[in-house]
């Protein structure tokens, strides 16, 4: 018979930092925050209005918007004459998207960009935008951006929108480093990037044409 080795405070901590999965990459995590009714930033007009004027969406285009949560700016660009398909690994999300709009242009789907395998409908070059709106300090961001450059058209667009972790308060959600987003646009044809509010807080970047070359981690 074998002696339980006993779990240090140390062994613990190391265990803890092998395996480091935040809770957020659990779909369990995001279903009890919508069923809490928990409200994100909306979509406002000044957002919509640059939006539009850097990623340039047009009639019969293809966008997908990922973590697309309550699928508010789906439905929107499905108005602006854009086949849009929403991707959220909440069920209990995904389920109220497709509840609250319906547009012949527009669904909503089930998948975990991080543990996932690509959907069919996700063929290389076969997207025109890709919307990644308060997401990317959830996802695996270097298998997400290899996976969006093989998605988009050659002169399709990546727009994220993201608070920038340094300035916010301490807060459990606060976004992403500005090391790293000033790193995004490395290995595109153009990079725009625009602030969502006074002092930088939330901050969007608009990267068009990936280029074969190197990808940011
Ligand atoms: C802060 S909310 C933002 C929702 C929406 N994009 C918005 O702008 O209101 C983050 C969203 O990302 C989704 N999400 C997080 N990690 C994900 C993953 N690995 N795959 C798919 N969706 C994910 C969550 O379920 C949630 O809906």
């Amino acid at each position: 018979m074998t002696t339980p080795i006993p779990r240090t405070e140390q062994g613990a901590a190391r265990d803890a930092a092998v395996t480091p999965v935040p809770p957020t990459h659990h779909p369990g995590y995001w279903d009890d925050v919508f069923a809490k009714g928990t409200q994100f930033r909306p979509v406002s007009e000044d957002e919509l209005g640059w939006f539009r004027a850097h990623t340039r969406p047009a009639t019969g285009m293809t966008a997908i918007d990922v973590g697309c949560g309550r699928g508010d700016l789906a439905h929107t660009l499905a108005e602006w004459g854009l086949h849009t398909t929403g991707y959220d690994f909440s069920p209990l999300v995904v389920k109220e998207a497709a509840e609250t709009y319906s547009h012949p242009r527009l669904r909503y789907r089930e998948h975990d960009f991080n543990a996932g395998a690509i959907p069919n409908d996700l063929a290389p070059e076969s997207v025109d935008i890709v919307v990644c709106r308060l997401v990317l300090a959830f996802l695996d961001r270097a298998r997400f951006l290899t996976d969006v450059r093989r998605w988009l058209r050659p002169d399709g667009v990546l727009y994220v929108m993201t608070p920038v972790y340094e300035k916010q308060p301490e807060t459990a959600h606060r976004g992403v480093r500005e090391e790293v987003i000033a790193g995004l646009g490395d290995g595109w044809a153009e990079t725009t990037r625009y602030d969502l509010c006074d002092d930088g807080c939330v901050t969007a970047v608009v990267l068009r044409g990936p280029q074969d070359c190197c990808v940011p981690t």
